[in-house]
């Protein structure tokens, strides 16, 4: 071999293993995929910027996306309100599968509402793979009633209980206002069984759709946080995939209780006796946790 082919040899096998070191060495991290709440947005410094940014600092090289439902912060924070929730789900599915570095799978973990999206993306989009879902405060068996709304948007919620409560399951509301499509109504089961276009579907409560069943129970683990405390989910039960037993809405059931369960509709009695399902519980109102107790009790799941 000549000298020139020996020092290429060696630039090119020089370069190989700084590649090896900086691209092989610290990937052995998952990605993971944020999605945030009602009023909220991709990158605000205070709120998902600041959770991209812990995150990161604990787990150095980690690929964090903050999913922006949009093309602005603008309209991704509108869109929490008044965007087709299935049609979110679809544009981050089609987001996901064309992002390069999520190809080999990643962790999902949704705050609040953006918990039970990311849960239909689980379950309708196997590819790229989830590997674990976080849901913080998310609501699984949606919610009846709006006590209070995060931050500045107050004035949009008066006017989403209007709407709420002037036909939360005609097709205009259900298409055009976020809430109706997790607005679950003890007192009209009927109703919210035959119209909610994204709740009741995710929740396989008109037709079990196997597939959703297979994608779901291809999960790790399943964990849901629960906020002691939560002053604007009404049932907070829903954080831990509860709700009110049907036709009455005082009386309280748990997920094992519920016919979603004990019909096994959507796999959750498997991968409860597997140990996927995991339940946590925090002291504090909705959201509200320490770097110290996420740093114990979620980051095992982002590792
Ligand atoms: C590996 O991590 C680096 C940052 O540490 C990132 O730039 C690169 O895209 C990652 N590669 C893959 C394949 O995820
Ligand atoms: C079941 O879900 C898959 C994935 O979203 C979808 O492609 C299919 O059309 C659904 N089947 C039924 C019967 O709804």
């Amino acid at each position: 071999m000549g000298l020139s082919a020996a020092l290429r040899l060696l630039a090119v096998s020089g370069c190989l293993l700084l590649l090896c070191g900086s691209s092989w060495g610290n990937n052995a991290t998952v990605p993971l995929v944020i999605w945030h709440g009602m009023g909220d947005s991709c990158c605000n410094p205070l709120s998902m910027g600041s959770i991209k940014k812990m995150v990161e600092e604990e787990v150095p090289g980690i690929y964090v996306l903050s999913l922006m439902i949009g093309k602005t912060v603008v309209q991704d924070t509108e869109n929490g309100f008044f965007m087709d929730v299935n049609e979110q789900v679809s544009f981050v599915c089609d987001q996901l599968s064309q992002d390069p570095k999520l190809k080999g799978g990643y962790n999902a973990m949704g705050f609040s509402q953006g918990s039970q999206f990311l849960r239909a993306v689980a379950q309708r989009c196997p590819d790229p793979p989830m590997k674990n879902l976080i849901s913080v405060g998310g609501q699984h068996q949606g919610v009846f009633g709006l006590p209070r709304c995060p931050g500045e948007s107050s004035h949009i919620c008066e006017w989403i209980r209007k709407m709420l409560n002037s036909g939360a399951y005609t097709d205009t509301v259900q298409k055009h206002l976020v809430q109706a499509q997790y607005w679950h109504d003890p007192l009209n089961d009927d109703l919210y069984k035959k119209h909610s276009l994204f709740l009741a579907d995710i929740n396989q409560e008109r037709v079990v759709n196997e597939t959703y069943k297979k994608n779901l129970m291809s999960l790790n683990k399943f964990v849901m946080v629960k906020f002691l405390q939560d002053t604007m989910v009404d049932p907070v039960d829903s954080e831990w995939f509860g709700f009110y037993k049907p036709g009455q809405d005082k009386e309280l059931e748990t997920l094992q209780e519920s016919a979603i369960y004990t019909e096994d509709r959507l796999g959750l009695v498997e991968m409860d006796s597997a140990g996927k399902l995991v339940f946590l519980a925090t002291d504090g109102d909705h959201l509200q946790f320490t770097r110290e107790w996420f740093n114990d009790n979620l980051l095992p799941y982002l590792r």
